[in-house]
C-alpha cells in the first residue's frame, strides 16, 4: 500500500534534544509534506529534565517511549538499540532524524543505518577535537553514517570535508536551538518569579552557573575548585546555580555539599525552559560547561565564561560572547573581573541564527523525500 506521506521518525532522549526537536516538528507539520513520528528513548526521565520541556516547547507527546533510563554508556546505548529496532522495523520510516550529540543520537543512528534507513543529523560537524568527551565520539560516528548533515556554523563544513563527507550531503541551515529561543523569548519567565517560586529572595544583579560535564563533576578536586571559584564570585554577586541531577549526586558523593550552603550560592532544582530563558536573559554573566548555553548567551548578548578547555562551537568565541576559561580558578576569576570592569566582547549574531533553521530543514527534506517517493 502506498503511504500518504513519507514518514520521518525523530528520536530524542536528553534535555537539549527536546529543545532542538520542538522547532523541527513544528516546521515539518507546517510544511505538510512529511509525517513526523516522535520516539523518546527515555535517557532523561525526571519531570524537570523531561516532560516540562514538552510542555514549555509545545512538543507533541511521543508516539513511543523506550524508557531506557540511566546506565553506563554501553548499557544505555545497547538498551536504546535493542528497544528501538522493533519500533523502526514496524514503522519503516523513510528517514530517521536525530539531533545533537548525546548517547540517544548515536544509538538511534546505528539502528537505522543497519536497517537501511537514511539518517538526517541536525547539528552535524561540530568538533571539540577532544575524544575524551563522550559527545565527541557520538558526533563523529553519527556524522559518518548520516545522509543529510545539517550544520549550524561554517566551521562544521570544513570539519566534515576533512573527514571525507561529500559536500552534497552538507546543508548550512542555522541553529534550531536559536529557533526555539527566538520563539519562546517573549514567554521567558522573569528571574524574580522563578526565584520567589523557589523560596529565594531575588537579587538585582547575579551570575548564573551550570555544571554537568564529566570532566568538571566526576573529579572531586576539579569539582571542589569550581565550587570555590563560584563562592569567590558569589562574594561580589550572588551565583544562581540550578543543579543537574548528576552534579547534585557528585557533590554529595564527594562530600562537598557544605560548599553550597554559603549564602552567596543560590542553588535551584533543574529549571524549565522558560525559567532558564528568563534567568539567562537577566544574568550579568553566565558560567557554564553546557554547549547549548554557550549558543544561547551568544544569541542574547550575555557574557559567558565557558568552563572547558575547548569548544566544538567556535563561532560562540569568535563572534559571540563566550570566553574559554577552563576549570582553573585564577583564570575564571580574572575573566570575571574583566566582565565586572566592563571589558566585554561585542558580539555579532552568527550567520543564519535567525529563527528559520527548522523551516530550512523541513524544506530540504520535503523537496528531496517527496521527489524520491514520487519516482
Ligand atoms: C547527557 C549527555 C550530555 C548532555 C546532557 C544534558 C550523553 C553522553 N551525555 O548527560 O551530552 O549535555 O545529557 O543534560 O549522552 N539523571 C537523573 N534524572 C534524569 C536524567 C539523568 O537523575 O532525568 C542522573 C542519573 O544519575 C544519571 C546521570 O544523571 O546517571 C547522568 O545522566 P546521563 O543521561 O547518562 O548523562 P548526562 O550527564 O545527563
Amino acid at each position: 500500500m502506498k503511504r500518504e506521506k513519507p514518514i520521518v521518525t525523530c528520536v530524542v532522549g536528553a534535555r537539549p534534544n527536546f529543545i532542538k526537536i520542538g522547532p523541527i516538528i513544528a516546521a515539518l507539520r507546517d510544511d505538510g509534506r512529511l509525517a513526523p513520528h516522535l520516539v523518546h528513548t527515555g535517557q532523561h526521565y525526571d519531570y524537570a529534565m523531561n516532560e516540562r520541556f514538552f510542555v514549555d516547547l509545545d512538543i507533541p507527546a511521543p508516539d513511543a517511549n523506550l524508557a531506557v533510563g540511566s546506565g553506563t554508556h554501553a548499557a544505555q546505548t545497547g538498551e536504546i538499540m535493542m528497544r528501538l529496532e522493533p519500533v523502526l522495523a514496524e514503522t519503516k520510516p523513510d528517514l530517521l532524524l536525530v539531533v545533537g550529540d548525546v548517547n540517544s543520537t548515536l544509538a538511534a543512528s546505528l539502528v537505522a543505518v543497519k536497517l537501511g534507513i537514511p539518517i538526517a543529523h541536525v547539528e552535524a560537524g561540530l568538533r571539540s577535537f577532544d575524544r575524551d568527551m563522550p559527545e565527541e565520539i557520538n558526533r563523529i560516528l553519527t556524522d559518518q553514517i548520516s545522509r543529510y548533515l545539517f550544520v549550524t556554523e561554517k566551521v562544521a563544513i570544513e570539519n566534515l570535508a576533512r573527514e571525507g563527507i561529500s559536500q552534497k550531503s552538507i546543508h548550512f541551515v542555522g541553529n534550531v536551538m536559536i529557533d526555539a529561543l527566538r520563539k519562546c523569548l517573549p514567554h521567558a519567565k522573569p528571574a524574580r518569579e522563578t526565584l520567589r517560586a523557589a523560596g529565594r529572595e531575588p537579587p538585582d544583579v547575579y551570575a548564573l552557573a551550570t555544571l554537568h560535564r564529566p570532566s568538571n563533576v566526576d573529579d572531586d578536586a576539579v569539582l571542589s575548585r569550581l565550587l570555590d571559584a563560584f563562592r569567590r564570585i558569589g562574594r561580589e554577586v550572588p551565583v544562581i546555580f540550578p543543579l543537574h541531577p548528576r552534579t547534585r549526586t557528585r557533590i554529595e558523593k564527594a562530600g562537598l555539599a557544605a560548599k553550597l550552603e554559603a549564602p552567596e550560592i543560590v542553588t535551584l532544582d533543574p529549571t524549565g525552559y522558560v525559567e532558564m530563558l528568563g534567568l539567562l536573559k537577566e544574568a550579568s554573566v553566565v558560567l557554564t560547561d553546557s554547549g547549548g548555553l554557550q549558543e544561547e548567551t551568544t544569541a542574547l548578548g550575555v557574557p559567558c565564561l565557558t568552563l572547558r578547555n575547548n569548544t566544538e562551537r567556535p563561532v560562540t568565541v569568535e563572534q559571540g560572547t563566550s570566553v574559554i576559561v577552563g576549570n582553573d580558578a585564577a583564570r575564571i576569576l580574572t575573566a570575571f573581573a574583566d566582565i565586572r570592569a566592563g571589558r566585554m566582547k561585542r558580539p555579532r549574531q552568527p550567520e543564519l541564527w535567525d529563527g528559520q533553521a527548522a523551516r530550512r530543514i523541513a524544506t530540504i527534506l520535503g523537496d528531496t523525500l517527496c521527489a524520491t517517493s514520487n519516482r
